[in-house]
């Protein structure tokens, strides 16, 4: 059987070689705990492990490396930096109502911190965003208020891979004397990042993304003074984020931020590349094919696509059973049937959002994946068509 076509790396992607590499030693022989570090070697080697980790992923996002905690992922930092980082804000200036900005289509783990602080007295607006994918730095700027006091904004969109204005955000945050937060879980590793230059108070990042392991992701604060601990006790990553340290994931992160870095730039205009021929490909041979989003603003990986006449559940479903693996929402929308809560934030009608699909690259990705999903892909898109699919 050929190989499977993974076209869903904005989901997850697979660790890679060089970086389990580096991890495998961490799981056995050098098993140490860092928090023994100067008592056994076994916790210095443990200790210098997690310490080169955090200068990797610093040197990623141009940050220090005390700037950093480690995490267990996206969804914590982000409920971390919302949560701690509003609460405490609220507290220090004494704010009856205290508000929160974020963008109508964040990933359900900064939606849902929202949520949660709204069910303990916080106000919030969620930003429209139009159906370019990208938040008008104008209403969000409307949106804020003297009371708010955190601004949560995503560096590219999971679904439509659309690249925010996130230094415009955090122009106006300042000026109201709110924080920033930036999700950057699917940017980081895939185009350039720096902290001081999107004005980021708070930065989310998780090593899945990029070709690390699952279950590892850090923090970024420019101050942790302002936000309060995640998990107390332990004494853990500046006593904020208490529980042993998860070294291989950590190590994996690390390993996986040093050669995203070394490979970037030209990573990046590979993928585009390939991600281009994909959509034209596609376009030629589909017909009645439209983006979803702004094409030019976008992370190189990402295209999402609305093939009319087509249902992607059915589309979806045929694509697997020929071994393309695809999405038609994010991984993390929950639910039946593969409706996008993005692209309806964004505009479009359930029906739109119904026939699109997402398609996401990797550095596993090469121009045979690309032809081949173009064979199959458009194959499909004819039978289902010719048998009036919707
Ligand atoms: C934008 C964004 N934020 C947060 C997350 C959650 O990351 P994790 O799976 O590491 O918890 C994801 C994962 O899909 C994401 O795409």
């Amino acid at each position: 059987m050929a190989a499977i076509v993974y076209l869903d790396n904005a989901a997850t992607t697979p660790v890679d070689p060089a970086v389990l590499e580096r991890m495998l030693p961490y799981f056995s022989g050098k098993f140490g705990n860092p928090m023994t570090a100067g008592r056994s070697s076994l916790g210095d080697e443990a200790r210098a492990a997690v310490e080169l980790a955090r200068r990797e992923v610093a040197a990623l996002i141009g940050a220090r490396p005390e700037q950093l905690a480690f995490t267990s992922g996206g969804a914590e930092s982000d409920n971390w930096a919302i949560k701690g980082a509003s609460e405490r804000a609220a507290l220090e200036r004494g704010l009856e109502r205290p508000h929160i900005v974020a963008t109508a289509f964040e990933h359900a783990a900064v939606l849902e911190s929202v949520e949660a602080m709204r069910r303990r007295g916080f106000e919030a607006s969620l930003v429209r965003v139009g159906r370019d994918g990208i938040v008008d730095p104008g209403e969000l700027r409307r949106a804020l208020r003297p009371e708010t006091v955190l601004v949560s904004i995503m560096h590219a969109n999971n679904e439509v891979g659309t690249i925010q204005p996130v230094a415009e955000a955090a122009r106006a945050a300042r000026e109201r004397g709110a924080l920033l937060h930036v999700d950057a879980v699917q940017s980081a590793g895939h185009v350039p990042i720096d902290v001081d230059e999107l004005g980021a108070d708070f930065l989310s990042i998780s090593a899945h993304k990029f070709g690390g392991p699952k279950g590892a992701g850090a923090l970024y604060a420019r101050d942790w003074r302002g936000i309060f601990p995640l998990v107390d006790g332990g004494g853990q990553e500046w006593g904020l984020r208490g529980s042993t340290h998860n070294v291989p994931g950590i190590v994996g992160l690390g390993a996986a931020a040093a050669l995203a870095r070394e490979r970037l730039p030209a990573e990046a205009l590979r993928l585009a590349a390939l991600r281009d021929r994909l959509h034209e490909g596609l376009a030629a041979r589909c017909g009645r094919v439209k983006a979803n989003g702004d094409m030019r603003r976008r992370l190189p990986q990402n295209l999402n696509l609305r093939i009319e006449g087509i249902d992607n559940e059915a589309l979806l479903m045929a694509m697997s059973e020929a071994g393309v693996v695809a999405a038609g929402c994010s991984a993390c929308s929950g639910g039946p049937a593969p409706l996008s809560r993005a692209l309806l934030a964004m505009g479009l009608s359930a029906a739109e959002a119904r026939s699109s699909l997402r398609l996401s690259l990797g550095a596993a990705t090469g121009e045979e994946d690309i032809e081949r999903a173009v064979e199959l892909i458009s194959g499909i898109v004819r039978i289902l068509r010719s048998r009036g699919a919707r």
